[in-house]
């Protein structure tokens, strides 16, 4: 960001230059609003709270539950506090690395900092939308801080990582996790989606989901991995990081989810405690709890199948163009995603024979 670039105008500038196109009214009274917490740092933080928000309104064109404080952190006299450096105290700042994908995300107090990305504003307006909805268990958006950093919610919580710990093999962990989804989707299928929004994806996607399950699309999250899912007391309680939701299909984001944790996955790729799981079982353990229709339970293993082949070819083409990819590929993608192309192909049928009785 050039110096004297203002945040908020990088960021409209990422969002027209991906051609999500605002309005070109509503983009100037953006504009407008967005510089007058930037430029007028004395302000009560009252008032910069309320400017943030109707920046956020007038974006959206809605009300959203965006509760951001614009300049959070000023000094007795009302000025920005600042380092010798870039004018930047990171005192307070503790790192958060998860899978390694999003670099520089830390945790500020009760708040979550990370990057702006061309789809932060398109996902935080659907966060908004999950919030209002009565869905809370996924970070409240926050809008941007005084770096032009997107803030949400702190989820508090154990975040599990690969290989995924024994006691997170129990079915009561699926179950919830599908309860979880399942109120997650009834809450994101009244979402108008906006009509200049941006989704992210994995870098240089070749292959999206056709959604030949024939289920009405909706926005969800499409990346169930462990370092996204929030447990307490030993289960799944929340969702975090949105970065690649778009529109999907409920079966398509079920299979995600099963992907890691039923896992859809040849044994040797498992965690340890899953290796000898009884996975048709734990599918229609999945399925019951999310109340899947007779239709979903049908479509759900050709889904899954063509995901895990998706997968494949991204993963590749991802690993052409971006080094944190090229190490996944690398460390195991290369061979895991064959493997369980294979898997499904074997199984499959036993797993749609399994969640077709129930
Ligand atoms: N809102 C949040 N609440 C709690 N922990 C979070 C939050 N956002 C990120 N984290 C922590 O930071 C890690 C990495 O963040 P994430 O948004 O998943 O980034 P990445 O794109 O690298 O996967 C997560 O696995 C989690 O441990
Ligand atoms: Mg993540």
């Amino acid at each position: 960001m050039p110096d004297s670039a203002k945040p908020l105008d990088v960021v409209l500038d990422l969002q027209t230059k991906r051609g999500a196109r605002l309005r070109e009214n509503r983009r100037a009274t953006l504009l407008e609003l967005a510089r007058r917490p930037l430029v007028r740092s004395r302000l009560p933080r009252q008032r910069q709270r309320c400017l943030v928000n109707a920046v956020w309104s007038t974006l959206f064109g809605q009300r959203c539950l965006v509760n951001a404080v614009w300049s959070t952190r000023t000094d007795t006299h009302g000025e920005s506090v600042t380092d010798q450096s870039r004018g930047i105290d990171r005192s307070d700042e503790e790192p958060l690395v998860g899978d390694g994908v999003t670099q520089g995300i830390v945790r500020v107090g009760d708040t979550v900092r990370r990057p702006v990305r061309p789809f932060t504003l398109t996902i935080q307006a659907f966060l908004a939308h999950l919030h209002a909805a009565g869905f809370s268990e996924a970070p409240v958006p926050l809008g941007l801080d005084e770096q032009g950093r997107e803030v949400l919610s702190f989820v508090p919580g154990d975040v599990p990582r690969e290989p995924l710990p024994p006691e997170t093999a129990k079915e009561e962990v699926l179950v919830a996790l599908a309860q979880l989804i399942r109120r997650l989707h009834d809450a994101a299928e009244g979402w108008a989606v906006p009509e200049d929004a941006v989704w992210g994806g994995i870098p240089g996607t070749q292959v999206r989901n056709s959604t030949p399950d024939g289920e009405p699309p909706l926005v969800s999250p499409r990346d169930y991995c462990p370092g996204n899912v929030v447990f307490r007391d030993g289960l799944p309680a929340a969702l975090i990081d949105f970065d690649l939701a778009r529109p999907t299909t409920r079966v398509d984001d079920i299979a995600n989810a099963l992907y890691y944790w039923a896992p859809l996955m040849h044994p040797e790729d498992r965690a340890p405690a899953f290796r000898d799981l009884d996975i048709p079982h734990r599918v229609a353990v999945f399925a019951d709890a999310y109340d899947m229709t007779p239709d979903q339970r049908r479509v759900l293993v050709p889904t899954a199948t063509a995901m895990i082949g998706r997968f494949h070819v991204n993963m590749r083409a991802a690993a052409e163009r971006d080094p944190v990819f090229r190490r996944f590929w690398n460390e195991g993608a290369k061979d895991r995603l064959p493997r369980a192309e294979t898997w499904i192909q074997q199984e499959g049928p036993a797993i749609t024979a399994e969640i077709a009785h129930r």
